[in-house]
Formats: structure tokens, sequence, C-alpha cells
């Protein structure tokens, strides 16, 4: 499997951040889905190569992890926590909110493309619930107002 040169010398460097090669797994899945646009079958195969571990190994990292996914989602994925904390906080109205605006469920897309819902587990802002995740970007004490400012911030972006 061929990465772009910018992100080989990513992984080089990398590696060169850990003791041991398996510690830079989780990074390099990462990086690597924001390359491709998902971990596929090929990029499990290619990373655990590289870091000489197996494929189960890899497979069972990804099925762990709520940022990665093995198959191609929308471009922005809002990942709204309703653990304890933000769910005292109103997450669950936030996470129905956001199914009506969009008019998708759990796990699914919008039409369009743009943006992907998820319900997940702590993302570890329990002081400023509810929280919500769009890939790497964390939007803390969240209202249904904050919630459609911020859906219209990253349509405004496309
Ligand atoms: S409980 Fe929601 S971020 Fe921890």
């Amino acid at each position: 499997m061929k990465f772009s040169d910018q992100l080989e010398k990513r992984f080089t460097d990398l590696l060169t951040h850990y003791p041991i090669k398996r510690s830079a797994l989780i990074p390099m899945l990462l990086y690597a889905q924001d390359e491709v646009g998902c971990v596929s079958d090929e990029v499990v195969h290619e990373i655990a190569d590289r870091l000489d571990l197996t494929d189960l190994e890899v497979r069972n990292v990804v099925s762990y992890y709520s940022m990665l996914h093995t198959k191609p989602i929308g471009k922005y994925n809002l990942q709204v926590c309703t653990n304890i904390s933000c769910m005292l906080r109103g997450a669950e109205n936030i996470f129905d909110h956001l199914r009506k605006r969009l008019g998708i469920g759990h796990k699914q897309d919008t039409p369009d493309g743009l943006f992907h819902l998820e319900e997940v587990e702590c993302i570890g802002a329990c002081c400023w619930g509810p929280a919500l995740q769009v890939n790497y970007d964390f939007h803390e004490n969240l209202t249904t107002e904050r919630v459609d400012e911020i859906l219209d911030r990253y349509r405004s972006r496309q």
C-alpha cells in the first residue's frame, strides 16, 4: 500500500518517539485514516506489517476506539458523549436535537456526506459536559443553540 510522502515522513518521525514500535499504533492509524478516509483492510495490514503486529492485534485496537472507523463516513464526525456526567447535564437532549436537525440516527451519515452522527462513551471532557467531539475539535457546555451554531460553522467550512 502506498501512502503520501508527507505521511511516510510523519510515520518515520513517529517511530522515533517511542521505545517500542507498537506504541505508535494509534497515531499511525489516525493519520492513515485521515489520508485514506477510513482504516481499511489494506491499512490494517500495512500498519501491522510495519509495527511487527498481527492484523488481529491491530483490528482489536481499531474496534475499541470510537475515533477509528473501518468504512468511510461523513466529513465531520459528530460524537456526542452521553455518559453519566454529560447525561446529567442534558446530553440526551443534545443528541436528540442533532438527530432531528440532521434527520439521521446513531452511526448514520447525512445524504450530502457532510455529517456523521454517533453517541459515544466518555470523551474526557466530563467537567464541561455536555460535550461533543467533531473530528479533532472539542465543544463543551453545549446547549441546543450552541449546537446549531456549531453545525452552521462546519457547514460554512465545507
Ligand atoms: S462523561 Fe461526557 S465527557 Fe466524560
